[in-house]
């Protein structure tokens, strides 16, 4: 049945979620910009990669930024250096945090070291969880927004209250804002209003922005030289990366300016979604571009009406759900292009069969 709702979203003529369909256009359109006597990066050196690092360390307000090819691999040693420079192998961070439950323990296998999970799965850490950590603690990571509960993310003021505890305890903090530029709107504030409450941050370069692939760590001058040795250990340093950060630049440009668009769109997508019977998103109103919907029915029933739904109407919402447990299931929405240049009327037409076929469930 789920497969039954992914050929049906393949065929909408409105495919709503994020920026459409990940094809390699992405890639063609950033090198049709491109002079093709341009010099290509050499083992993390050249004018391409390097003029991309000090934009992006610009941008987020640390002294220096390095390109990874991803995120998994930026943090891992992100998180190695701090407990270095601390002189531990431990780390404290979300119980549904990318490193603890995507990434095969690879902080674990890789580094030895010993992770401490804060606060529970389904609410974000907060300054009395971190207080309750050992002394010996001193490398937090935090996640915003916090993808697998939907993307909440604390207050400002939560966040500010956390910094100057650690400060005052002497412990690193890093950020996994693998989509920090989505929160940003809700936050009000610029990138560096928020990383400067962080010791270093890890932007991704293929979610919101939508390039191929890579990521971006930034932090102190120092910081930056000893991460790069750690990347060249890891086999990140590839011949070229070029690909990635032209797509990254070329992307970052045509969207670091839509992210408003973006998140408004996911508040209006969750106000019409909690009018629907059956069907209550978290959060309640998001506060960035995704949003988590959970169902009272079980998946097999979620799919049923969400096939009939995007073949009877031609519009599809999201392609993947997911079972919760016998009787209740769930899906992610996130807002991009695609339902920002969708025509006006679209939204409207699917709320109204969604609504209607939950109101006959
Ligand atoms: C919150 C978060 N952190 C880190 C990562 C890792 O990024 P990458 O896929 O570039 O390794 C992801 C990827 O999904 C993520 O969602």
């Amino acid at each position: 049945m789920e497969r039954k709702v992914i050929e049906a979203y393949k065929d909408c003529d409105y495919k709503l979620n994020y920026h459409g369909s990940r094809n390699v256009q992405v890639l063609k359109d950033s090198l049709d910009q491109i002079d093709g006597e341009t010099y290509a990066d050499i083992y993390g050196q050249g004018t391409l990669i390097n003029d991309f690092e000090e934009k992006m360390a610009l941008m987020l307000g640390k002294e220096s930024a390095v390109f990874y090819p991803s995120g998994t691999m930026a943090q891992q040693i992100a998180l190695r250096l701090w407990c270095d420079e601390v002189g531990s192998r431990e780390v404290a961070y979300h119980p549904l945090c990318h490193l603890e439950i995507h990434e095969q323990d690879g902080i674990k296998e890789l580094h030895q070291i010993h992770t401490f999970l804060l606060g529970e799965e389904n609410r974000l850490l907060t300054i009395e969880d971190i207080k309750g950590l050992p002394t010996s603690v001193k490398v937090l990571l935090i996640e915003l927004p916090q993808r697998e509960i939907g993307g909440q993310v604390p207050s400002f003021d939560a966040l500010v209250e956390i910094r100057d505890y650690c400060l005052e305890k002497g412990i690193r903090m890093h950020l996994d804002g693998a989509r920090l530029l989505e929160v940003l709107p809700y936050y009000q504030k610029t990138a560096p209003e928020i990383t400067t409450l962080f010791d270093s941050v890890y932007i991704s370069l293929y979610k919101g922005i939508n390039g191929v692939a890579g990521a971006i760590l930034a932090g102190p001058k120092d910081f930056a030289v000893h991460s790069k040795v750690w990347k060249r250990r890891y086999g990140g340093d590839l011949i070229s990366l070029y690909p990635y950060i032209l797509a990254a630049d070329h992307h970052y440009e045509l969207r670091k300016d839509k992210f408003v668009d973006y998140y408004e769109l996911c508040r209006l997508m969750a106000y019409r979604i909690n009018q629907c019977p059956h069907m209550v998103t978290e959060p309640k109103i998001p506060v960035s571009n995704m949003c988590h919907v959970h169902m009272d029915m079980p998946l097999e029933q979620t799919a049923a009406v969400l096939e009939k739904v995007y073949s009877e109407t031609g519009i599809g919402l999201t392609p993947s759900i997911m079972k919760e447990d016998e009787n209740t299931s769930w899906f992610a929405v996130t807002t991009g292009d695609a339902l920002r240049e969708a025509p006006s009327d679209v939204i409207d037409r699917l709320f109204d069969k969604l609504k209607s076929e939950m109101e006959i469930v």
